[in-house]
């Protein structure tokens, strides 16, 4: 058998990644890791439990300790059809994690150290045994350093905002397109400007700008990469 490989894909928000990997995931029968859900579950945590104030403050000491006494559960499962649902202490969060609000507070969160530590760990105990493609903004940089394919997702910033604006239109939610490009703008301020594991390229990252591309032809032009280094072919 072909040695299971660590695939990373980092980049801004909405620019496909969590779609790209998933296909690829599936295509190559790996797990599909989503790091970006893990703080999302863990903003929902942080919100539902009463540690984030009226003014968006946290309240840093009273969700460390809660996070540290191990009062916080998060893995993923497969739902009856197929698709990866984000559980937190045995309920599914998938549906809310989604959501704008936790969209608008993640980042915050995302910036604590002790969180980062939380999340980083659970990766790597998943990923140990490789076989694994996994997304988010410090993979290829932080969490596995490693990794036999790192990648770095691009697209310009209208594309991201109307994809986005598309995807929340199809949940019923009716933010504006200026709204949601603005939600972009900060978002990717935040992520490359925060003082742990910013979002940046690893040197050794391949990067990929899919503004004007399909998903075949993403999925090709990994394939590409895959079959003469690796042995490795996605089937989709
Ligand atoms: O990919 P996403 O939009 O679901 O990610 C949600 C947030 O989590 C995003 O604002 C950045 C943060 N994140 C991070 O800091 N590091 C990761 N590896 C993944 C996500």
């Amino acid at each position: 058998m072909d040695k299971k490989i660590i695939i990373a894909i980092d980049g801004f928000s909405s620019t496909g990644k969590s779609t790209f990997a998933k296909l690829i995931a599936k295509g190559l029968n790996y797990i599909y890791l989503d790091s970006g859900a893990m703080y999302r579950a863990l903003t929902y945590y942080a919100m539902s439990a009463g540690f984030i104030g009226g003014k968006g403050e946290i309240k840093k000491e009273e969700l460390q300790s809660s996070i540290e006494v191990g009062k916080l559960n998060i893995w993923f499962d497969l739902n009856d059809k197929g698709e990866s649902q984000t559980i937190m202490n045995g309920v599914s969060v998938e549906q809310m994690i989604r959501k704008s609000k936790v969209s608008s507070l993640v980042s915050k969160i995302a910036e604590l150290d002790f969180v980062r530590n939380f999340v980083d760990k659970k990766l790597r105990a998943i990923g140990e045994n490789k076989g694994v493609v996994i997304d988010g903004r410090d993979i290829g940089t932080a969490v596995f350093p490693n990794a036999e394919i790192k990648i770095f997702m691009t697209a310009t910033e209208e594309v991201r905002a109307r994809r986005r604006y598309e995807e929340l239109r199809s949940k019923g939610e009716n933010d504006s397109y200026e709204s949601v490009l603005e939600g972009i703008r900060k978002r990717d301020e935040i992520d490359q400007n925060r003082e742990i594991h910013p979002l940046k390229k690893a040197d050794d990252a391949l990067e990929l700008d899919n503004s004007s591309m399909t998903i075949t032809e993403e999925i090709e032009w990994l394939n590409a990469i895959l079959k003469p280094n690796f042995n490795l072919e996605i089937k989709f």
